[in-house]
């Protein structure tokens, strides 16, 4: 009970974080599906034991995921061993991550049935089991991408973009060695591109730099042409945009603010607050495990740092008190401010493109923003 309670804390603290930047929730309860990798080689009869370590497998993960720092590997069983592994993007810890990894866990199964590897993508993480030991194994003779809608205008800026995307490699892999780096970079007076690379975190700096590299090889030939395109392999990807799409990066202090999108969702988790529906925000599974009420009072807490007029808002000390308080009364949220902060950006679109790759066992069906 207690567990529960401390543990609704944190992730409400999660929630008020994200929320001061902007309303993650609505994005948070649809991972999206990016694709799957699924293997029999050869074709197996997998145990009743293999079936039960990969269950056992999907379950850590699922746990794991919260504590974790975004990414854990582990070893299951002592015969019919199953080796399981998740990687949440650079930016997504904790219920976030979370999240992700436990959709995929529960749909893993439903993608790749009865199989004796699998990896599953989604925009926020990818899981990954075998039963060989693949971890530090850097995965490049396979990859997939998809592209946007638009076509540059200009052919300079596949020079640029290649050139950027290898400034972040470095980031990732001689700087930071975090093996994950997003930036941007201003392509003109108007205009900035986004870009990300991310390995999977059981690569060495070493590793990560060859299948980023590869990647990127790639990239004239399947991808440079557009302003907007994801190509990954089994173990890293490259993404690259004119629209921001990760969430917080120390490097990038001051973006632009307006941005409807945002607007739209604050707007409309204004009103289900309003309607006194505000459990609908949370993930179905978290709020079977947490007391409704106690669930309402963190969103509530929310929408009161979210109104418009900032003197409205609670102090972070206030909302401490507030959260630490179960009693203490709470005053009714006004109408939530329109642009929450310097971190706005344009990450849900709008409208949506699938690009979908089929390669015999493996489909990558994924969205762009156009
Ligand atoms: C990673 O997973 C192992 C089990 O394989 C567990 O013992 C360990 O605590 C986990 N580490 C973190 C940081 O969650
Ligand atoms: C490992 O194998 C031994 C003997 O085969 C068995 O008794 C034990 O329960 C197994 N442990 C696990 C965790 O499966
Ligand atoms: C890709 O490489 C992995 C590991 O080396 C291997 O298991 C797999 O069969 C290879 N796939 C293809 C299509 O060559
Ligand atoms: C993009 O370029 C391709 C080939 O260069 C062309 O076929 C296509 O119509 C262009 N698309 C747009 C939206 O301009
Ligand atoms: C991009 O341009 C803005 C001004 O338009 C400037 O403040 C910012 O530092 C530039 N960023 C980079 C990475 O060059
Ligand atoms: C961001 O900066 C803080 C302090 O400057 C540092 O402790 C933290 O590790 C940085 N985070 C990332 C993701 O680089
Ligand atoms: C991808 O293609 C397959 C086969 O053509 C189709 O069954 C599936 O519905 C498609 N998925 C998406 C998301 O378009």
């Amino acid at each position: 009970m207690l567990g529960a309670l401390l543990n609704l804390r944190s992730t409400c603290f999660a929630f008020l974080f994200l929320l001061s930047f902007r309303p993650l929730i609505m994005k948070a309860q649809t991972p999206i599906y990016v694709g799957s990798n699924c293997q029999n080689n050869p074709q197996q009869h997998l145990s009743s034991e293999y079936k039960t370590n990969i269950k056992k497998m999907l379950k850590w993960a699922s746990s794991d995921s919260a504590s974790s720092k975004g990414y854990n590997s582990t070893r299951i069983g002592n015969e019919s061993l199953v080796y399981g592994y998740y990687d949440c993007r650079g930016d997504v810890v904790g219920y976030f991550c979370q999240f992700c990894v436990s959709n995929a866990a529960r749909e893993v199964p439903r993608r790749c049935p009865n199989r004796v590897s699998a990896m599953v993508w989604y925009d926020y993480c990818i899981l990954k089991y075998s039963n060989e030991r693949f971890f530090g194994t850097v995965l490049t003779n396979q990859s997939w991408h998809a592209l946007g809608t638009k076509n540059i205008s200009n052919k300079a800026e596949i020079q640029k973009d290649e050139d950027f995307v290898r400034s972040l490699i470095t980031k990732a892999t001689k700087e930071t060695n975090q093996l994950y780096y997003m930036d941007y970079f201003n392509l003109s007076f108007t205009q900035r591109r986004f870009g990300m690379v991310q390995c999977s975190r059981d690569l060495t700096n070493e590793g990560c730099r060859q299948c980023l590299e590869a990647m990127l090889t790639q990239v004239p030939i399947c991808c440079g042409q557009k302003i907007g395109w994801l190509i990954l392999s089994g173990t890293c990807m490259i993404r690259y945009d004119h629209q921001m799409f990760y969430l917080l990066n120390n490097q990038t202090s001051s973006l632009p603010v307006p941005n409807m999108q945002t607007a739209e969702e604050l707007e409309k988790a204004w009103r289900i607050w309003c309607a006194g529906k505000c459990l609908e925000l949370m993930d179905p599974i978290l709020v079977k495990s947490f007391i409704g009420s106690e669930v309402e009072r963190c969103i509530h807490i929310g929408l009161l740092c979210v109104q418009e007029d900032a003197k409205d808002r609670p102090t972070m000390s206030d909302v401490v008190v507030m959260l630490v308080s179960e009693t203490m009364a709470l005053p009714k949220p006004k109408h939530p401010a329109f642009s929450t902060g310097i971190m706005d950006s344009d990450e849900v679109p709008t409208s949506k493109r699938s690009k979908n790759l089929s390669n015999n066992d493996v489909t990558v069906s994924i969205s762009l923003p156009r």
